[in-house]
Parts: C-alpha cells; sequence; structure tokens
C-alpha cells in the first residue's frame, strides 16, 4: 500500500520533470463551456507531451454571465484546489471575456506563481459595440447601453463589468466594478496590489487581430481603445500606459509585454487556428 504510494509519487514527478512543461490552467469564453477549449488542449498536449492540462468547467453558458469577480473567486478556487498547495509556475490561458477573469485572478493573487498569461482576443481595455452586446442583450443599443450598465443593477452581469462607454467616463469610472478598478482606471485600496501582481507575470501575451469581428473595437484585446472622439489608440498612446497606472509599461520595458496581430480571424476560431497556437501561443508555454 505504502510502497505503491511512494512509487506513483514517484512517477508523477518523474513525468513532471521529464515532461519539463509547466502545468497549463484554461478559462473558456461567455457563453461557452471548457468544450471549446478542447481542440487547443489537445494540441498543446500533442506538442508538448507530458503537459499537465485544467480547462476548468465552470461558469458555463448563461452562468458565464454572472458578475467577474464572482466567477473570479470561483476559477481561483479551483486554481488554488488543482494546484494543492504546490508552489510550481503554470501558465494561464484565456479565450474572450475568460481573459477578463484571468486578469482578475491575477491581480488579485498576491505572490501568484503565474508564468506567461496568454489571452485570446479578450476585451482588456473593455468593450463597446453591437456586434458583442447582440450575443447577449439583442434589444439594447450600443449608445444606450451605459443607462442599462452603469447602475448597480447592471453591474450584476459580467457585460456590464466590462462595458466601457468612450462617452460616459465619469460614469464608467463611478459605476464600473470590474474593469475600471483592474485597470486601474478608478483607484482603490487594491490598486497598487492590483499592479504588483499583474507585473509578477513572466509574460503577458495578448493576441487579436482587425477581423474578429466580436471584440470591439478590436484594440481591446492588446489595450487599445477608443478615445472621446472614437479615434483608436494603441495601447502605447494611451495615458494609462504612459502613466504606467497598472504595470504595463513596466512589463514592456522587460520585453513582456507580447502583442501578437493576426488577420483573418474571426473572434470563435482564435484557440481552433494553428497558425495562431503555433506562432503565439506554444512558444511560450515552456
Ligand atoms: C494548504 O496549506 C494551508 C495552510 O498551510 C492548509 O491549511 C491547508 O490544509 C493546505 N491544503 C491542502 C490541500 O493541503
Ligand atoms: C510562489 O512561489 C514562491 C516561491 O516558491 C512561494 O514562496 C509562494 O508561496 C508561491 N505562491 C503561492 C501563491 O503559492
Ligand atoms: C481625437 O482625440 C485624440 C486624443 O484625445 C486627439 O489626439 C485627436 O487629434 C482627435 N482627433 C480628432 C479627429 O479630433
Ligand atoms: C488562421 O490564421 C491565419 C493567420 O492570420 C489566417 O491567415 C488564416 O486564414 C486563419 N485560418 C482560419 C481557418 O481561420
Amino acid at each position: 500500500m505504502k510502497i505503491s504510494f511512494i512509487l506513483s509519487a514517484v512517477i508523477v514527478l518523474a513525468v513532471r520533470c521529464t515532461s519539463g512543461y509547466k502545468m497549463v490552467f484554461m478559462i473558456h469564453g461567455v457563453m461557452s463551456d471548457k468544450g471549446s477549449l478542447d481542440f487547443l488542449s489537445e494540441y498543446i498536449k500533442q506538442a508538448h507531451p507530458g503537459t499537465e492540462i485544467h480547462n476548468m468547467n465552470l461558469f458555463a453558458h448563461y452562468y458565464s454571465l454572472e458578475p467577474i469577480w464572482k466567477q473570479v473567486k470561483g476559477f481561483k478556487a479551483e486554481m488554488e484546489k488543482l494546484l494543492n498547495n504546490q508552489t510550481e509556475e503554470v501558465h494561464l490561458i484565456a479565450h474572450s471575456q475568460g481573459g477578463l477573469i484571468a486578469r482578475g485572478i491575477i491581480e488579485s493573487w498576491d505572490n501568484h506563481n503565474i508564468s506567461s498569461f496568454i489571452s485570446l482576443s479578450s476585451p482588456q481595455a473593455g468593450q463597446f459595440g453591437d456586434g458583442f452586446l447582440h450575443l447577449v442583450f439583442p434589444g439594447v443599443v450600443r449608445d444606450e447601453a451605459y443607462r442599462l450598465f452603469y447602475n448597480r443593477i447592471g453591474q450584476y452581469t459580467s457585460v456590464g463589468n466590462y462595458w466601457n462607454d468612450p462617452h460616459e467616463q465619469e460614469e464608467y469610472r463611478q459605476y464600473s466594478k470590474f474593469l475600471a478598478p483592474v485597470n486601474n482606471e478608478a483607484f482603490t485600496d487594491d490598486s497598487k496590489r492590483f499592479r504588483r501582481n499583474l507585473c509578477r507575470l513572466k509574460r503577458l501575451v495578448l493576441i487579436g487581430g482587425p477581423d474578429d469581428g466580436v471584440i470591439t473595437p478590436w484594440q481591446s484585446s492588446q489595450f487599445g481603445f477608443y478615445t472621446a472622439n472614437m479615434t483608436v489608440l494603441n495601447v502605447r498612446q494611451r495615458e494609462g500606459y504612459r502613466k504606467d497606472r497598472n504595470g504595463l509599461r513596466t512589463l514592456d520595458k522587460r520585453d513582456a509585454l507580447i502583442l501578437h496581430t493576426f488577420d483573418g480571424v474571426q473572434h470563435l476560431t482564435w484557440h481552433h487556428n494553428i497558425t495562431v497556437i503555433r506562432q503565439a501561443v506554444l512558444p511560450y508555454l515552456d
């Protein structure tokens, strides 16, 4: 009994050591479930044999509309359970809304050991477009949506937590319970921690492209966003970056802010596209 336990522990350790790849956690997008990431998971296992992958199956479909902080808590607890007090370094990959949940986990987890965070077309700077809105709220128009989202009730839905209306910035900063604080656009008691924990990443890999069709503007996948006059600034042109509000500039200085842009990839195909996986995912899963 005891010996077989020790033997299996040795074998588990041996497999981990010889495979040499860090454990990978995955978080799916809105109105979806872990199944959407099965292809990517299998692809990684074939390319990097022995990788231990946890494609987490929480907050599927309609539950994905629950508040982002609630989902952060749930996914983080699942990661802690699976890590079982091991302090090893791991990677985190997330698609779409999952990339915001992932960032909430990273920023609120002191001394985390997340090495690469790979964000597959996630609205990191927020969302302001009908395409996405209509997936979930078909009757609402973009320019009126802030009335729905920028109040206490509207913040009970995930989409409200990262709706970013460039014409209603004061209300955004006042009401957004998730995005404004984690981007340090609204300062809270946690701002310093959030920044420090984001900077703890070995790499922040941001993947997106102009044919995404859902994330609006698509540059939001790389922290770009609209100004009040609807011009899009890329991450390095924005004030938050220049003032290094949430640590992006610090990451960039040590070449840890990595942007990948691909043409011809639609929102629901990032995690199925072999070019994307080979060029922008696998190289960071060391
Ligand atoms: C992890 O560590 C904490 C604090 O040391 C302990 O309370 C907890 O029981 C441990 N969990 C497991 C699963 O070993
Ligand atoms: C991360 O790793 C360090 C060093 O091994 C360890 O001290 C720390 O507790 C780990 N963090 C977590 C959250 O487990
Ligand atoms: C739009 O706003 C940006 C930054 O606020 C400014 O640099 C740019 O000149 C403006 N463009 C137009 C067309 O007004
Ligand atoms: C995959 O991405 C490449 C690189 O941008 C693109 O040219 C190609 O059309 C994409 N393939 C599919 C099936 O979407």
